[in-house]
């Protein structure tokens, strides 16, 4: 259970905002690669913590990222004309560069200066992993642009996907760091019947909590015959998950894959569901996770099967053939977070042993937050500074005798109370 200040500070993301502000100091996913294909091609709106902004790829290839709000009168630049380096508004034609300079005002007099004077807000881009990247918050702190494992995978290995959750981002991430809702909700079979996975069979995985340098991570350990099932998260700060691979005993193509979550807020309701699968193994089969999602969208990632047909949910396949009986993966987990309303009131809630990675994961955020508000200092050791291939999710067995974090030790320099010297 939260206060009801803890829940609005964890919650709102707009401009000013205790966790706005601090989600603003992280380069964060914003735009796929395939939204911009082409040269001069079709702007994309997109909402990004509140603010309607309006991305393009100019003559030259280069991305800019610009409120969406024309400085003269306010229409919107995603109506524009693409051509020549920069976005022509459609009502006067006032003219942006990729970096928001306005360079023309055609239809102000001959020798007006008003062009050089005008400027809309324009943030900076990365290319990564699929994505495009940008960084929201003061010119002056940018931070290092994070490398993480994704973005090496050879041509295939790695697909980037997004959808609209439609909710508030924290509920949405609070749907990936409990484990214990996998038998449950992703149940492949109805309940009462005999469970499939190992995962369904044991219904009390014991959850513990550890906090890094970079956020925290935890384990779900389950009974696996004489063994016992290891399953570490991690949960980097502001808002990922990296979920671990199936391991041996899962389809070919779930033992290796590795699945990164990335809970964007759109809004203080709605969230980008952003996802890199990649595989070090074997070529990711778009299509094939999609299916397994059952996230078909349309062309504004908006789910066909959402809250406003209830999901399709098939009460005739929650008796005959898995417990939800709504289809694909992700559409479950949006379902019992979007039921939760737009903003969940946490002051109602009342949680149990198994939500102890979402109360560490809350805690976590908002001290970081507050911390950022308080003295202006962003905690633990900055995202461009890790070594992401040593923060590894896995999948395991091991033998009473051994400890969790034996298999899976968390490197020295990556324990919560080493901060780097910036
Ligand atoms: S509103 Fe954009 S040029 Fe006039
Ligand atoms: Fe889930």
């Amino acid at each position: 259970m939260l206060s009801q200040a803890d829940n609005e500070a964890l919650t709102r993301v707009g401009p000013g905002t205790v966790m706005g502000e601090y989600m603003r100091r992280f380069w964060i996913p914003a735009v796929l690669e395939s939204e911009l294909p082409e040269n001069d091609g079709k702007p994309v709106r997109i909402r990004l913590l509140g603010e309607d902004l309006v991305a393009f790829r100019d003559t030259e290839g280069r991305v800019g990222l610009l409120d969406e709000r024309c400085p003269h009168r306010g229409t919107s630049l995603a109506l524009g004309v693409n051509g020549e380096c920069g976005l022509r508004c459609l009502f006067h034609g006032w003219k942006f560069d990729v970096n928001g300079q306005c360079t023309d005002t055609p239809a102000e007099p001959e020798g007006s200066t008003l062009a050089k004077a005008m400027r809309v807000k324009a943030y900076p881009v990365r290319s990564a992993g699929g994505m495009i990247w940008t960084y929201m918050g003061p010119k002056e702190t940018v931070p290092e642009f994070p490398h993480f494992p994704w973005f090496d995978m050879p041509e295939g290995h790695c697909e980037a996907f997004k959808v609209i959750y439609e909710c508030n981002y924290a509920q949405s991430i609070e749907g990936a760091i409990d484990s214990a809702h996998a038998g449950v909700l992703h149940r492949e079979s109805p309940w009462g019947h005999e469970a499939k996975w190992p995962h369904e069979k044991d219904l009390r995985p014991k959850l513990e909590v550890e906090q890094t340098s970079y956020g925290l991570r935890y384990c779900a350990v389950r009974k696996d015959g004489e063994l016992n099932h290891g399953r570490v998260t991690q949960i980097p700060l502001p808002f990922y998950t990296f979920i671990p691979p199936d391991g041996e005993k899962a389809p070919a193509h779930r033992r290796h894959r590795r699945l990164i979550n990335a809970f964007v807020p759109r809004d203080d309701v709605s969230t980008w569901h952003v996802q890199f699968f990649y595989d070090p193994t074997q070529v990711i089969e778009r299509q094939h996770r999609i299916d397994e999602a059952g996230t078909y969208h349309d062309e504004n990632f908006i789910k066909h099967v959402n809250i406003r047909n209830w999901y399709n949910q098939d009460r005739g396949m929650m008796r005959t053939t898995n417990m939800s009986g709504i289809v694909g993966i992700a559409v479950q987990d949006h379902a019992v977070s979007e039921t939760m309303g737009p903003i969940a009131d946490r002051t109602k809630e009342h949680l149990g042993r198994t939500d102890m990675a979402v109360v560490g994961w809350r805690r976590a955020l908002l001290k970081a937050a507050r911390t950022l508000a308080d003295n202006g200092t962003v905690e633990g050791t900055p995202q461009g500074d890790i070594d992401w291939s040593k923060v590894t999710a896995e999948t395991f067995l091991y033998p009473d005798t051994q400890h969790w974090k034996d298999v899976v030790p968390l490197p020295e320099e990556l324990h919560a109370a080493v901060k780097s010297a910036a």
